[in-house]
This record gives structure tokens, C-alpha cells and sequence, in this order.
């Protein structure tokens, strides 16, 4: 028996998608169509799957995409090499390089190599900076979508504690940020930390991106906890499945978010979302 409140990431997608159409549509009122270019290095399966729905659901709303794809041997330079002509094309309002990327290849260097203004995932130094300072500029796709998420389930924030475990660049520490500027107490845990379960029963909160099927069972979580579950892992079955055990925590948790379903729709949604902000930016008179 089910007691948890499921937060819909597939519908409530879907709403974040609906609502872009009038801002897609005065942009193209412009002459403007909004376009995001994503970079993959390399054959990561996860990726290409990853890449192949963004790309098409970017389509289905009238946002314009193009692939660049390299291969697993190309050098560093190279790929700063592709970013450049990118970042000075006035046609193209995002840019994103998947990651990860092969391992000769610095992430940070990539991602530095961005336009601020065109860095749809959020991660470029100085739009972490604007975040870290509480005056965000582009929101990290996952971070935003969880926020989404928990205010459509009217979750309270202020005063709450949210525990956040994995501490990834992409999820954990923005999320974290975002968590804090809503008037949250936020714990951070990582792999080492002692005693986890003494710490995720505190959250009234508790976000979980590790990609660790079943790292979170039901009596790990506070009674009435939103529990938003990050994890995407593909079992030996085939199956996709989260990090936490969804049975057992949906008995205890008020809020609970499902894999598949959940937060990897909203990623894509948010992303979208960022392209099409990216584009009104470009278009706003300096
Ligand atoms: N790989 C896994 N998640 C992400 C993401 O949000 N952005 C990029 N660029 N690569 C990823």
C-alpha cells in the first residue's frame, strides 16, 4: 500500500513544456528559433540515449538542435576547437558538451570554454559563482527540475532540513545551493560518510543522487519525508531503477519521486527551459 504522494515527473514535464510554447512563439515573432547544440565525445551508451531525448523532445516544442559528435581519440584541443566557432555563432543560444567525456579530456577545461551566456547546463565557473552567491543566472538542469518538483507538491523548505547524498558538480552541490536559498538546513553526505542511515532519517528532505540501486531502503527515511530519488541504473534485467528502494520508502515518505518518471524528464524539460532563456537573453536590447 501506497501512502506517498508520487510526484509525476513525466506530467509535470510536460507542463514545463507547455508553458515554454508562447515564449517560443514570441521569439519566433522575431525571427528567432531557439537552438541548442550538444557536443558528445566518445560511444558512452548512456549518453547517446541521454542526448537522442533531448534532442528529439527539443524538436517536438520547436526548439531547434544540432549534434556534434566526436571521437573517443579526439584531443583536447580539438574539442576546444569545436566550442569556439559555437560560442561566436549568433544562430545557436545554447551550448552543451555531454558528459562525461573520455578520460584524456579535462570536463573543467571544456566546460570553461563555453559562453557564460550559452551555457545551458550551468556549469561554467562563473555562472557556479552567481549560483554559490545566491544570484543565479542559469540554473543546473537536475537541480532545477527537483526544485520544480518539490513545489509542486507544495513540500515546505523553509526551516525543513534536506539531506542531499552524492555531491556531483551537477547534482548535489547545486541542489544543495538551491536548498539553502529557500530557507533550508542542508546536510551533504558522501560514500564515506559514517552512519548514513542516522543521517538521511533526519531529512525532512532527502535528495539521493549516487547510482547506487537500492542504497536507500524505507527505514532510512523520516516518516513524511519528500524523497527525490536522482539514480539512474541500468540492472542486469535490463530494468532502470533509481537509488532508492521505491516499495519501501513510499510507505514512509509524504512525497516520493519514481524512476523511470521522475527527475530524468524534468532534466530534459529544464533544459529546454534554459535554451529557450538563453535565446530571450540574446534577443533582450543590452
Ligand atoms: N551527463 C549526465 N548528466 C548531465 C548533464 O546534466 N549535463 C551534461 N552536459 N552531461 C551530463
Amino acid at each position: 500500500m501506497s501512502h506517498a504522494i508520487i510526484l509525476d515527473g513525466t506530467s509535470l514535464a510536460a507542463q514545463q513544456r507547455e508553458a515554454l510554447r508562447p515564449r517560443i512563439a514570441a521569439l519566433q515573432g522575431h525571427g528567432v528559433r531557439p537552438r541548442l547544440d550538444v557536443i558528445v565525445a566518445g560511444d558512452d551508451p548512456a549518453s547517446a540515449v541521454y542526448v537522442r531525448t533531448k534532442m528529439r523532445t527539443a524538436g517536438e516544442i520547436g526548439v531547434e538542435s544540432a549534434v556534434h559528435r566526436l571521437s573517443d581519440t579526439t584531443s583536447e584541443e580539438e574539442l576546444l576547437q569545436r566550442i569556439a566557432p559555437l560560442n561566436a555563432d549568433p544562430l545557436i543560444h545554447g551550448i552543451l558538451v555531454q558528459l562525461p567525456l573520455p578520460d584524456h579530456i579535462a570536463s573543467h577545461h571544456a566546460i570553461a570554454a563555453i559562453a557564460p551566456e550559452k551555457d545551458v547546463d550551468g556549469f561554467h565557473p562563473q555562472n557556479v559563482g552567481a549560483l554559490v552567491s545566491g544570484r543565479p543566472t542559469i540554473i543546473p538542469c537536475t537541480p532545477a527540475g527537483i526544485m520544480v518538483m518539490l513545489e509542486s507538491g507544495k513540500v515546505p523548505l523553509w526551516g525543513k532540513h534536506a539531506v542531499v547524498v552524492g555531491t556531483s558538480n551537477i547534482v548535489g552541490k547545486p541542489v544543495a545551493m538551491l536548498l539553502l536559498q529557500q530557507g533550508a538546513t542542508v546536510t551533504l553526505c558522501n560514500s564515506k560518510t559514517p552512519d548514513l542511515a542516522a543521517m538521511t532519517r533526519q531529512g525532512d528532505i532527502l535528495i539521493v543522487a549516487v547510482g547506487r540501486p537500492g542504497l536507500i531502503t524505507g527505514a532510512m527515511v523520516k516518516p513524511g519525508a519528500a524523497v527525490i530519488d536522482v539514480g539512474i541504473s541500468r540492472l542486469s534485467n535490463g530494468k532502470l531503477s533509481g537509488d532508492v528502494d521505491f516499495d519501501g520508502a513510499c510507505q514512509v515518505a509524504g512525497w516520493i519521486s519514481p524512476v523511470p518518471g521522475g527527475v530524468g524528464p524534468m532534466t530534459v524539460a529544464m533544459l529546454i527551459a534554459n535554451t529557450v532563456l538563453a535565446a530571450e537573453r540574446m534577443q533582450a536590447p543590452k
